[in-house]
């Protein structure tokens, strides 16, 4: 049995990750901005934790309140998104809010969550990312700061990855595929079932040597 944080875990990918760990179960401290709101994460059998992940005073009371608690596997999965698609609808605010949350805050989470990690038996950094953050594969559509987050993301996974490695880190930045999901949509293909499925296989096969890649939920390598 192993001991999982999962931020961001009240609804879409984050929940079915709790879902699926209690089910074979692993330990879940789940995360949520509103806890008491947080009625079916609750029903997975998670310990539900209140986490704010762009206010850093929220991620000290995280910290503090697992103090001396060992966590095996950190899924770095909370993140927003913007429709800000062209040049001409950039704003400095819905660009700053993205970048809090998907890039500050979750690196933020990781470095105050070391501790309680070191004390792990994985040291294993997931940080949900996306394929819209490959620089190889950008195309026009998407939002700027969402893509552009998850760039940063991938960035910030391999200086983590590097910055760990002597302490035997595996630090990985993962695509979950385009999953039905309220950011998702409903045109989306994935239902987040198969795609967290296939995601918590490959962590629980990941090993040191697999630190700093970046890959899809089917095992495939993305480009950076
Ligand atoms: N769905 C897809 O097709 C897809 C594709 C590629 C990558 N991803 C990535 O997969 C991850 C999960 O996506 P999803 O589809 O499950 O998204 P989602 O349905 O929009 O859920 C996002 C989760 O993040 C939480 N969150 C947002 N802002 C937060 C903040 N400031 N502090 C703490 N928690 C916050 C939300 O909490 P609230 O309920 O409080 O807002 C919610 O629990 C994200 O990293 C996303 O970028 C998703």
């Amino acid at each position: 049995m192993a001991t999982w944080l999962v931020t961001g875990a009240n609804r879409g990918l984050g929940l079915e990750f709790a879902r699926q760990l209690r089910a074979r179960g692993d330990e879940v401290l789940a995360t949520a901005r509103k806890p008491d709101r947080a009625e079916e994460l609750r029903a997975t059998g998670a310990a539900v934790l209140p986490l704010e992940v762009s206010d850093p005073d929220s991620i000290g009371a995280l910290a503090k309140a697992l103090s001396g608690r060992a966590i095996d596997v950190l899924v770095n999965n909370a993140a927003v998104t913007d429709e800000d698609r062209k040049i001409g609808d950039l704003s400095m605010d819905a660009f700053r809010r993205v970048f809090d949350v998907n890039v500050f805050g979750t690196a933020l989470v990781a470095q105050a969550l070391l501790p309680n990690l070191r004390a792990g038996k994985r040291r294993l950094i997931a940080n949900i990312s996306s394929q819209l953050g490959s620089v190889a594969n950008a195309s026009s559509g998407f939002s700027y700061a969402y893509c552009a987050s998850k760039a940063a993301l991938n960035m910030a996974t391999v200086k983590m990855a590097k910055d760990l490695e002597a302490e035997r880190f595996t630090v990985v930045t993962l695509c979950p595929g385009w999953n039905r999901t309220d950011m998702g949509g409903a045109e989306a293909p994935l239902d987040p079932k198969d795609s967290i499925r296939d995601l918590i296989r490959l962590i629980d096969g990941f090993t040191v040597k697999d630190s700093g890649r970046y890959v899809q939920h089917n095992g495939k390598a993305l480009p950076w």
